[in-house]
């Protein structure tokens, strides 16, 4: 059923796109990826290689570093390994967070990490969620939806998981990283945070995970 469907879902930090991405990927047996996923990836391999530090950061060590850096996404796409080290926990820990969206403004971090995303895609299609998915990384996607939300109710989830994987962390720290990221993402030079022309805008404030679930399967059936 529903062969080569990609769907690109972007949006705004903490707005419900990995988890409604992940469910859509269910509801048509696609492949998910969740692409920020990889940009915290590069970030935790230079904090850990010691090229970036909270005052310093050498970019053309990192550069020179990704040349030998392999993420793979394993188990049903579920945990990411880089250079065979399962790091899908790691890549939550506040300090990625702190330094991701730098990382992910650098122009040679993106092109390394756009060649990977778009050799993900299968003869099935896929279901990515990201920031650039419905404007860089697949322009031509099937469907694509453009998330957003209040900024204290992104904060508020964000936190209350956090709090649930007993990361140690307030809501204040939470909604200011929150904050911090969408101004580095949507400012950027490369792929901003935007969304595509030809995306629906869904404010996932008010709603359940399973009325947006509800909705975006209803667009997508009825293309
Ligand atoms: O915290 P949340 O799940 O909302 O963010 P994420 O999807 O894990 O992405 C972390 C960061 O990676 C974002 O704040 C962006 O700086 C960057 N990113 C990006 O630049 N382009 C993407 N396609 C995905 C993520």
């Amino acid at each position: 059923m529903n062969s080569n469907k990609v769907i690109a879902i972007d949006g705004y930090a903490s707005t419900g796109k990995s988890t409604l991405a992940k469910m859509l990927s269910i509801h048509y047996n696609l492949t998910f990826i969740d692409s920020g996923a990889l940009y915290r990836a590069v970030t935790h391999f230079a904090l850990e290689g010691g090229f970036l530090k909270d005052n310093y950061f050498d970019q053309v060590a990192l550069e020179s570093a990704l040349k030998n850096l392999t993420l793979k996404f394993e188990s049903d796409k579920r945990f990411l390994f880089l250079n065979g080290e399962n790091i899908s926990n790691k890549i939550r820990l506040p300090r990625v967070s702190d330094h991701v969206s730098s990382i992910a403004a650098l122009p040679i971090v993106r092109k390394f990490l756009l060649h990977q995303q778009r050799q993900m895609v299968n003869e099935n299609g896929l279901v990515m969620d990201g920031r650039d998915i419905g404007t860089i990384v697949f322009p031509n996607a099937d469907h694509k939806f453009f998330f957003t939300a209040r900024p204290e109710v992104r904060a508020r989830r964000r936190y209350e998981e956090l709090m649930n994987q007993g990361h140690e962390i307030t809501f204040d720290e939470v909604l200011s990283n929150l904050i911090h990221r969408d101004k580095i993402d949507t400012g950027r030079d490369i792929a901003p945070l935007l969304k595509a022309n030809d995306a629906l805008e869904i404010d996932t404030s008010k709603v359940t995970i399973d009325e947006v679930f509800d909705c975006l399967v209803e667009k997508i059936d009825s293309k």
